[in-house]
């Protein structure tokens, strides 16, 4: 099986995804945030790149199930429903709601992903359900969120810890088309089954940790804890139990 990872969304050659499955990965923190979202019921996801576009969204939907939720530097934007931390997307806060979401990274990987003919949302906590999304493909693209437009070690070592199960799984030799997908299976050998203490000495890690996020890390790191898989169609990020036909 082929694959291709980018560290770096911008990266990402537009020609690479077109007629493949992309993975988005941004473990800390709007991937896990998205799949705990999913996971606890919301009815979707709508990725904005900017506030201004989230707002924007939120005030043409004008429906009372829409909740607004960004982040900045870590943190809930002022006026906003929900920020970007997972422990916030509770079934009580998010079930049957539609969720706007914008944070600095990882909705930004979503859009750039845009071109590929099947987009999906990875991180630890769904680790299982990509690895079966993907076995029978002939091809992947994962595209590592990054930090502030550069490397994010969380990110790649997902991308690699993905990689080597799948090749485990399913016996099948991966094979790196690109730099990125070769570094992220060497990572992928060196990262133990329970990637907490690698979340918690990453930059953003100590980041999240300084801000009194500490605790988000442990949801972030939980493997498998969360079986669904979110994709995006049509712009809405939504998991398969919403659409069976899918
Ligand atoms: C992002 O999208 O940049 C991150 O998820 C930042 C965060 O930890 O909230």
């Amino acid at each position: 099986m082929e694959v291709r990872v980018y560290f770096i969304p911008t990266e990402v050659p537009e020609e690479e995804l077109r007629g493949r499955t992309a993975v988005v990965i941004d473990v800390l923190r709007a991937s896990t945030s998205i799949i705990t979202a999913v996971a606890h019921g919301a009815r979707g996801v709508i990725p904005a790149d900017t506030l201004e576009s989230a707002t924007e969204m939120v005030t043409r939907l004008g429906m009372d199930d829409v909740l607004l939720c960004a982040e900045r530097d870590m943190h809930r934007v002022d006026g906003c429903d929900l920020g970007n931390s997972p422990a916030e997307y509770t079934p009580d806060v998010v079930g049957g709601r539609l969720l706007v979401l914008s944070t600095t990274n990882g909705t930004r990987a979503v859009s750039r992903a845009g071109g590929a003919a099947r987009i999906l949302i990875g991180a630890y906590v769904n680790a299982a359900r990509i690895v079966e999304e993907l076995s029978d493909q002939e091809t992947a693209v994962l595209i590592c969120a990054g930090n502030s437009g550069g490397f994010a070690l969380e990110d790649a070592a997902c991308a690699g810890f993905i990689l080597q199960r799948l090749a485990h799984t399913t016996g099948r030799e991966m094979i790196p088309v690109n730099d990125g997908a070769w570094v992220a299976l060497q990572l992928g050998r060196r990262t133990p089954r329970n990637p907490l203490r690698m979340l918690r000495r990453s930059a953003h890690g100590q980041k999240l940790d300084e801000a009194g996020f500490a605790s988000d890390l442990q949801l972030c790191a939980a493997v498998d804890s969360l079986p669904v898989i979110p994709r995006v169609r049509d712009r809405i990020i939504t998991g398969e139990s919403l659409d069976p036909a899918g």
